[in-house]
């Protein structure tokens, strides 16, 4: 598994604002939007093109065309369609599939509860989109899904990791093409399973349901 944590100002800066508990709905979406593209330049390094030849008003120029078949952008819902927006606007020719799950509070183990996706997924390049990734249950669930319909390797972006979770999802994939981008590294998770110092639940700050 290949894990990208981002080091730059502008990223760190934009999580700050984020984590802040007084940061309301409208800019907290705002944000998770921003940063997603951001990820996204990194997230995309290894998607797959082929070879186009375009006539500038001077000459022919060769260049690349994000290709055949499409990357498959898959937000899980419902905190990761926060993150569509910002995804899609950087890769608007993406092909976009839905993944509803919920994490038992109690148990803390994920449930899926929706699915929208291509019954055959062969060949094809996953994004997945989570801003959290605590116990790393719901993103397990949502790679084995993807890698079960064919996919041949899968991208997973998402805003703040807990070091439990990072690790669990690194043992669960052994031996398959995993690659996770994130925007922070915290410290630790929580007796009940939230990512410390993390920013609280992703899907009520932004559908500000607090
Ligand atoms: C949050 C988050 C992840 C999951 C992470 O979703 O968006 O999907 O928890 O936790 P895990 O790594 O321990 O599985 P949640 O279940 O709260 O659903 P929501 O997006 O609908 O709020
Ligand atoms: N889900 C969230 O939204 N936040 C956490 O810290 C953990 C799981």
């Amino acid at each position: 598994m290949r894990v990208h944590v981002a080091d730059h100002p502008l990223v760190t800066h934009k999580l700050t604002v984020l984590r802040d508990e007084t940061t309301p709905s409208p800019t907290f979406r705002a944000l998770a939007e921003e940063l997603v593209t951001l990820l996204a330049y990194e997230a995309t390094r290894n998607v797959r093109v082929s070879p186009v030849t375009v006539t500038t008003p001077v000459a022919e120029a060769h260049g690349l065309a994000i290709g055949d078949p499409r990357p498959l952008v898959v937000p899980i819902l419902r905190a990761g369609l926060g993150m569509l927006g910002g995804m899609v606007k950087l890769v608007p020719t993406a092909e976009v599939g839905f993944l509803g799950m919920v994490r038992n509070e109690q148990t803390l183990q994920p449930d899926i509860y929706a699915e929208r996706l291509p019954d055959d997924l062969a060949n094809r390049q996953c994004f997945v989109l989570d801003p959290m990734l605590a116990t790393g249950g719901s993103l397990i669930a949502a790679i084995d899904f993807l890698f079960d319909r064919g996919a041949v390797d899968v991208t997973a972006i998402c805003l703040i990791a807990a070091p439990e979770g990072l690790e669990a999802v690194k043992k669960a994939t052994e031996g398959r093409e995993v690659t996770i981008v994130l925007g922070a590294l915290d410290e630790r998770l929580n007796e009940r399973g939230y990512i410390v110092p993390g920013l609280g639940d992703a899907g009520d700050r932004l559908y500000g349901t607090v």
